[in-house]
């Protein structure tokens, strides 16, 4: 019951405040309250990322998605830390154990969208019509969930060519919750932002679709001849 509570809390902090930056949520902390005595001077040192992590004369002071054994928490929560200071407010204090339960990562995390290749059609020559009437190949993206998703930015590959959607145009390249759109591959991009710089019956052998950093796959197919 109490890990229910839990989940369901951290799921609510996550989708109100986002995920916690390191460098200009936590490390400020720490800089304003800590470092005068955990500078470089021996002893756990309080002045970055990587010195954080490292830990001090006990080992690690943080273990990554688990607030309640991270002694640095531990420190501030009894309030012992600041040492001869006032406890950290408590927003600040939960802000630490949220970091620690994201992972205690040095940079937010990429929460990449959930989006299905859902139907293709390679060597379309009837069956729809893109909006210039010109039969394309195409591929449908479903998105299942109940955010719209921006597909600016995400690259499409049919394995051999590429190219990016791109941004600016929302209300063209944007997928409804738990709603389709249409992705042309007839090498126009001129025509609109949803065609690709490809074709799928030249050749290519699948349909992958990238997120915006350019590597991490959302969804792929492959097709033979
Ligand atoms: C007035 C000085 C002072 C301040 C300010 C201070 N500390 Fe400390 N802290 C110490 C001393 C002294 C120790 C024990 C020696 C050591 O381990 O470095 C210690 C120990 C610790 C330890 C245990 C390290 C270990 O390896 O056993 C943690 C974790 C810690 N402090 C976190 C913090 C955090 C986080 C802050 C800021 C919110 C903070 N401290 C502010 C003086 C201070």
């Amino acid at each position: 019951m109490k890990a229910k509570v839990q989940i369901l809390l951290f799921f609510c902090l996550n989708i109100l405040n986002g995920q916690v930056d390191y460098t200009s949520q936590i490390q400020i902390i720490f800089t304003s309250n800590c470092t005068g005595c955990h500078g470089n001077s021996g002893g756990l040192t309080l002045t970055s990322y990587s010195s954080v992590m490292a830990g001090g004369n006990s080992g690690a002071v943080i273990v990554p998605n688990d607030h309640a054994n991270s002694l640095l928490w531990q420190k501030v929560n009894s309030g012992a830390m600041p040492q001869n200071n006032p406890a950290l407010p408590t927003s600040q204090i939960d802000l630490i154990a949220l970091w620690i339960d994201e992972g205690a990562l040095a940079i937010p995390a990429i929460t990449t969208p959930t989006l299905f290749i859902n139907e293709f059609m390679a060597s379309n020559d009837t069956t729809i019509a893109d909006t210039s009437g010109e039969f394309a190949d195409w591929v449908e993206i479903y998105n299942p969930s109940d955010e719209a998703v921006d597909l600016a930015g995400m690259t499409f590959s049919d394995g051999v060519d590429a190219s990016a959607i791109p941004a600016g145009l929302p209300n063209i390249t944007t997928v409804p919750a738990g709603g389709f759109i249409f992705v042309w591959f007839d090498k126009d991009p001129e025509e609109g932002p949803l065609h690709i710089d490809a074709k799928l019956s030249d050749g290519g052998e699948s349909v992958i679709l990238f997120d915006i950093d350019g590597t991490t796959i959302i969804d792929s197919i492959g097709f033979g001849e």
